[in-house]
């Protein structure tokens, strides 16, 4: 254990980190040994991670002391954000400086930054198709993460800048899955017409970050997406119908429909989601599951994740 290299994974306890802490763990020649980084040392969670060999350490990413103590003596570090915990940009993007400058400090040899892209390169601003949120992002989420790729290259951290694509947990956990229409039938209801959304296991990200750690430097400085699979609305209703054992309708509905939906988010959401069907090709590019199977060749399809996770989907 001593001569391995250690990993240090902000998000232990969660999906992108969880993943990773778990990929590293369940190989035993792996050269690496996670260190889980935690709020709560003492949860279910964190002790769940210890079992498995990984060290859990405390630390939170608004405190730089904590996260420097985390990384020190770290091979490399997996740094993710959380918007979704507060819809702050500004946080999540000084979070980001605070672990940057973390690894800088600290001599991190490879971080793995969770960015995502900065959609206002596609769609300026300026243009109307999409509404200006927060007076300065088409999709803040995303905007506020790319906008933070300056602060590892400017400190000159050797960083990966890695790109998450749709979790299909998202389903089960995020309100995203069908729901019955008025006439009871099940309903898909997304904004992506005839366009392919590019999808991946939850737990794929961070077996698939450990891929990209296990390639020593050859990711370093590289912009790398990964997805299990590009589906349509058609596919993806295909499938969840068989995988359910009841039909689920496709229901494509204009990106406005979407922003009008009124759930926390909606109008962030359906940005983003008229940013993957009007940008299809440069989004599903970036992230190809012939390259993601290479980092990770466990990776599951839908129809996989589907056999083991179809009964968790609510349908109300
Ligand atoms: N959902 C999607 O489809 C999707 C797709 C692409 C990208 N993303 C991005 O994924 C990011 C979230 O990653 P995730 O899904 O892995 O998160 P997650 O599952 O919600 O996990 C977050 C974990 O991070 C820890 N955490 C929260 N606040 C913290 C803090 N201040 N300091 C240290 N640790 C903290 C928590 O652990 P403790 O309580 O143990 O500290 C928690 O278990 C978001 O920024 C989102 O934009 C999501």
């Amino acid at each position: 254990m001593a001569d391995k290299k250690i990993i240090a994974v902000v998000g232990a306890t969660g999906a992108q980190g969880g993943g990773l802490v778990r990929a590293i763990h369940s190989d035993p020649d792996s050269p690496f040994r996670a260190r889980a980084i935690t709020r709560n040392p003492g949860s279910d969670a964190a002790k769940a991670l210890a079992r498995l060999g990984a060290e859990v350490v405390a630390g939170d990413v608004d405190d730089a002391a904590s996260i420097e103590r985390a990384f020190t003596g770290a091979h490399g570090a997996y740094c993710v954000t959380f918007f979704w915990a507060h819809f702050s940009t500004e946080k999540e993007m000084e979070e980001a400086r605070l672990m940057a400058n973390a690894a800088k400090k600290t001599g991190v040899a490879h971080v793995i930054w969770s960015t995502l892209e900065d959609t206002r390169k596609w769609i300026p601003l300026s243009d109307a198709r999409m509404p200006t949120l927060l007076g300065k992002y088409k999709v803040p989420h995303f905007d506020a993460k790319a906008e933070a790729n300056h602060f590892f290259t400017d400190a000159g951290v050797p960083t990966t800048f890695y790109y998450a694509s749709f979790y299909w947990e998202n389903f089960i956990l995020f309100g995203s899955g069908p729901k019955p229409g008025p006439d009871g039938q099940l309903l898909l209801t997304l904004p992506m017409g005839d366009r392919k959304l590019a999808g991946i296991a939850a737990e794929d990200i961070g077996r698939c970050a450990y891929g990209v750690f296990g390639r020593g430097g050859e990711l370093i400085g590289k912009h790398v997406g990964v997805a299990s699979d590009h589906l349509t609305g058609l596919e993806l209703a295909a499938k969840l119908s068989r995988a359910l054992g009841k039909p689920v309708k496709y229901n494509p509905v204009s990106p406005d429909t979407f922003r009008s939906f009124g759930f926390p988010g909606a109008d962030e959401i359906g940005n983003m989601f008229q940013f993957y069907h009007d940008f299809e090709a440069d989004v599903n590019r970036l992230r190809d599951p012939a390259f993601s199977r290479s980092l990770n060749p466990k990776l599951q399809t839908f129809d996989q994740w589907l056999k083991e996770n179809a009964k968790k989907i609510p349908l109300e």
